[in-house]
């Protein structure tokens, strides 16, 4: 007999970041670009969207939605011609939700020189098949990094429910 439950536990087994970790390389194309030749913003939320997306499908084996993602700066413009590289990681689970960073970089061909030009934070939710959220393996953070991610990801999380709950009490969301 197939052992529904049994399947539910095994898949909730804790896995570390680098099980799921997502490494998507760019190249900056005229389309994707402003009449500066510089890399559109917009494109590359959209990347960044889609890294970190896979990281989170990854993890919990499920489809994912966005819910939020946090504020992102343009530290450096990224040239037409230049490679994006795009590395997505879990950095916290919660029951359904999971916080995914994204570093950026910008590789210029001809120098070989890369240089961090954006960190992005987002959150998913993994979904069922019939879109409602469905718990997640929780994450075992394992680098330093990670370990100080971790510890951080709450205060992140705290922030965002509040800015949503206070939308929400001004009638801001539909
Ligand atoms: C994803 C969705 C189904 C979740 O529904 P919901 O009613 O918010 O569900 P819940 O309140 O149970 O929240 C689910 C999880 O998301 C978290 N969450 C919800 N909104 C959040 C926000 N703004 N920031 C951080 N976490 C958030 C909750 O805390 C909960 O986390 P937990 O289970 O780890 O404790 C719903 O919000 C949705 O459909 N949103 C639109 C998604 C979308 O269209 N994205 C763009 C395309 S992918």
């Amino acid at each position: 007999m197939h052992d529904v439950s049994k399947e539910h536990i095994v898949s909730l087994t804790g896995k570390a970041p680098r099980e799921s970790q997502v490494e998507m390389t760019e190249l900056v194309l005229p389309n994707d670009t402003n009449l500066l030749g510089n890399l559109l913003g917009g494109r590359l939320m959209h990347w960044i969207d889609i890294a970190g997306a896979m990281a989170a499908s990854r993890h919990a084996e499920r489809i994912v939605a966005t819910v939020a993602l946090d504020s992102l700066d343009f530290r450096h413009p990224v040239r037409m011609g230049e490679l994006v590289i795009l590395k997505a990681k879990i950095t916290w689970t919660g029951r359904t939700s999971m916080e995914v960073t994204v570093n950026v970089f910008a590789e210029n061909i001809k120098s070989g020189k890369t240089i961090l030009t954006n960190k992005a934070f987002i959150t998913f939710v993994a979904l069922d098949d019939a879109g409602k959220p469905v718990p997640v393996p929780p994450i075992i953070p394992e680098t330093e990094e990670e370990k100080i991610n971790f510890s951080q990801a709450e205060v992140r999380r705290q922030e965002r429910l509040k800015k949503k709950s206070i939308e929400e009490n001004n009638g801001l969301t539909p």
